[in-house]
């Protein structure tokens, strides 16, 4: 009996996926599976028993979620057997007291939003891959998303977890706690290792009340100063009720909101920047009356050329779709390299402008930029799309973007991690120290180094 037999006595006819049909399987960008093989435990025990044999096989895995990462974090390749937690989907309970979720690591984040509103309550994380990507993916790369400015990164909305390890012990640290400093915080382990520490199989999720008003408006701003006075203002009069700044530069609403045809702009092209603020309170009638009052102050005060407030859901999503348009991205900047980095925000202006300097430096006009972000959170995306394009011209933008950060106090990932993708950038952002730490951990937990070989360090 081989390898793939013995698991298959253990997960069964639909827990096991091989041959011809592994192909058959593809991520939502139409990339296909390479891996030897697909298994699909049911639970958490089974999960264990596999990795038992794979420990002792030396077989290497590359967990799966969503799949919807950008650093292929969980590409398998012909030598190892993706694990996919697809069949363990389940929301397990809710504590509307305590404001807790109970779920299995497959739960999509959709879903997990959708139990907690049937609550009056919200799950701090979101992002635009929210109707694919689960929890157990966003748990593991520690995703960010548009609200982090309130409610953290994953790691802020993570009180429990169970994982398994590479040896198949389970680990359950299914803590349901705001306070619990008994020992290490071993979760944290997790949070982030991208698969390579062990893989996550169910959390405890901490929840927040839902608020009972949101108001949204994308506003046209120029100049940098103007930019960070609004960052500024929006902060000191929205307090804890600001739940997302995101930015679009002008080459980003000029090309996606304008130029792809795929959108009606709200605002005319040309500004410097466009700006999505939103906020979420518990008072309808006084947030609504505010939220307006402040953005008249933006226009009096000059820091806003424009602005539109969404009147009704539909303009609101009709805003959103612009910012997380990414077939549009796809469809506009393809073939391109994209970023996720993060550098104070004091230094963006410069740091872009610099960038825009060496790329026409080195591409001449035909070198396509468009910059949007997270700014409240230091986190920029880039997208560059050198023409012609060529292996060299993508490493030699990769080198022009990584380079000048770690001067700048930046970070090669700012949410994204680091995956296959972005490996040989990693010791501009961490120490040699930190490194070693790394692998020592790494080498202590997985001495076979058959968890998602090859990712991250
Ligand atoms: C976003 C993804 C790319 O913010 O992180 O749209
Ligand atoms: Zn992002």
């Amino acid at each position: 009996m081989g390898l793939l037999d013995d698991i298959h006595a253990i997960v069964g006819d639909a827990g096991l996926i091989a041959g011809e049909d592994v192909g058959k399987r593809s991520d939502w960008r139409g990339v296909v599976c390479e891996a030897k093989a697909v298994v699909r435990p049911r639970s958490t025990d089974e999960l264990s028993a596999v990795m038992r044999l794979c420990h002792a096989a030396r077989q290497p895995v590359a967990p799966a979620g969503g799949l919807t990462g950008l650093v292929r974090g969980a590409y398998a390749s012909g030598q190892e057997i993706q694990i996919s937690l697809e069949r363990m989907r389940a929301i397990e309970s809710v504590d509307p007291v305590g404001r807790t979720m109970t779920v299995e690591a497959g739960a999509v984040l959709e879903t997990v939003h959708e139990a907690a509103a049937a609550h009056g309550l919200l799950y701090g994380v979101d992002l635009g891959a929210r109707g694919s990507c689960t929890i157990g993916g966003n748990i593991s790369t520690n995703a960010g998303g548009n609200t982090v400015i309130r409610y953290g990164m994953t790691r802020e909305n993570v009180l429990g977890l169970e994982t398994v390890l590479a040896d198949g012990t389970i680990v359950s640290s299914m803590n349901s706690l705001l306070k619990n400093n008994a020992g290490y915080d071993l979760k944290q382990l997790f949070i982030g290792s991208e698969g390579t520490l062990g893989i996550v199989t169910r959390a405890v999720l901490r929840l927040h009340p839902a608020p009972t008003s949101e108001a949204t408006a994308i506003l046209a701003v120029d100049g940098f100063d103007n930019l960070t006075r609004i960052f500024s203002l929006v902060g000191q009069r929205l307090g804890g009720a600001l739940r997302s700044f995101e930015v679009m530069w002008s080459n980003y609403y000029d090309l996606i909101a304008v130029r792809s045809g795929r959108h009606k702009p709200p605002l005319a092209a040309g500004h410097d920047y466009y700006v999505i603020v939103e906020a979420a309170g518990f008072d309808p009638e006084r947030d609504e009356i505010q939220f307006a009052d402040l953005m008249g102050e933006a226009l009096e005060q000059g820091l806003t050329a424009d602005a539109v407030i969404a009147a009704s859901k539909a303009q609101r999503m009709a805003i959103w779709a612009i910012r997380e348009d990414v077939p549009g991205q796809i469809m506009m900047m393809t073939p391109g390299v994209s970023f996720d980095v993060s550098l104070p925000i004091s230094r963006m202006d410069a740091y872009i402008e610099g960038l825009r300097a060496s790329l026409a430096g080195s591409c001449g006009e035909t070198a396509m930029m468009i910059v949007y972000g997270h700014i409240g959170d230091n986190n920029l995306h880039l997208l560059v799309a050198p023409r012609p394009w060529s292996d060299a011209a993508s490493q030699a933008a990769k080198e022009m973007v990584y380079r000048p950060l770690a001067a700048l106090g930046g970070s090669v990932s700012a949410e994204h991690g680091i995956g296959l993708e972005k490996r040989e950038w990693l010791p501009l952002s961490r120490s040699p120290q930190e490194l070693a730490l790394m692998r020592h951990l790494k080498t202590a937990l997985d001495p076979h180094d058959i968890l998602n070989p090859e990712k991250v360090l």
